[in-house]
């Protein structure tokens, strides 16, 4: 599997704290069927200090091969989008993943649904793929999932987290995340982990869940080929949305 959305960098923002936890969460990862991870750690314009994620990206890399762990690790950022974050992205002080147009962003949970639509606008015309991370957690959303359908109309990637799919965001975000599974309303299933106890990234349950309530097939597309096909800079498959 290809997880595309974590928080495994040592020291760089609220995921692993140290090496020795990135490297167990690698482990982690391996064991549960993971052989490639993107380093996604949360950036805004005002945090972000690119030279400090190379440093830390390169520790864990050297890391990795010294222990052989074979994880294989893929470069990304987590964007938390406001007004100054557009402009950073605009200067390429932000990093995309794998350096491809596909860009992982978050809003605030309490953001404004028109305000998350002009940013993701804003992207798409500057020639941006957006991947929105999590949308079933946003209030916007769960006030209103329609919305979701129209995202992916604008072919905007939808990546659901597995703890939301496995309840362990409460029960309002796990209903969602299932309704836009079973709407095709979403394309990548992530981990989204912050460290070996909590938010982990341990990836073989969801797919169980995926293979056995879903499809294998969905198990396949959402944590195999489409991460796959955005790491490659490729066109994301979407099976036939369905209305709210
Ligand atoms: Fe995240």
């Amino acid at each position: 599997m290809i997880d595309l959305h974590t928080h495994i960098l040592p020291g760089i923002d609220d995921g692993s704290p140290s090496l020795e936890e990135s490297l167990a969460m690698a482990d982690m990862a391996v064991n549960s069927g993971v052989d490639t991870i993107v380093a996604t750690s949360h950036a805004c314009s005002n945090n972000v200090n690119t030279q400090r994620y190379w440093d830390a990206y390169q520790q864990l890399k050297d890391a990795l091969e010294k222990r052989h762990i074979p994880l294989k690790l893929i470069c990304g950022m987590e964007i938390f989008l406001t007004e100054d974050a557009l402009e950073a992205i605009e200067n390429k002080s932000l990093l995309s993943i794998n350096n491809t147009k596909y860009l992982l962003v978050e809003f605030d949970f309490e953001e404004e649904a028109w305000v998350a639509e002009y940013y993701l606008q804003i992207l798409k015309e500057a020639g941006y793929h957006p991947i929105i991370a999590h949308p079933e957690r946003y209030h916007f959303m769960q006030r209103d999932p329609s919305l979701a359908y129209y995202w992916v109309q604008q072919d905007y990637v939808l990546q659901a987290n597995k703890d939301s799919i496995l309840g362990r965001f409460g029960s309002n975000c796990q209903r969602l995340a299932i309704e836009f599974l079973n709407h095709n309303l979403i394309q990548v299933v992530a981990s989204d982990a912050h460290g070996i106890r909590r938010r982990t990234p341990r990836m073989n349950g969801i797919q169980a869940l995926l293979k056995n309530e879903f499809s294998p097939l969905y198990a396949n597309m959402f944590l195999n080929e489409n991460p796959r096909r955005i790491i490659q800079g490729e066109e994301v498959y979407t099976f036939p949305p369905r209305l709210f």
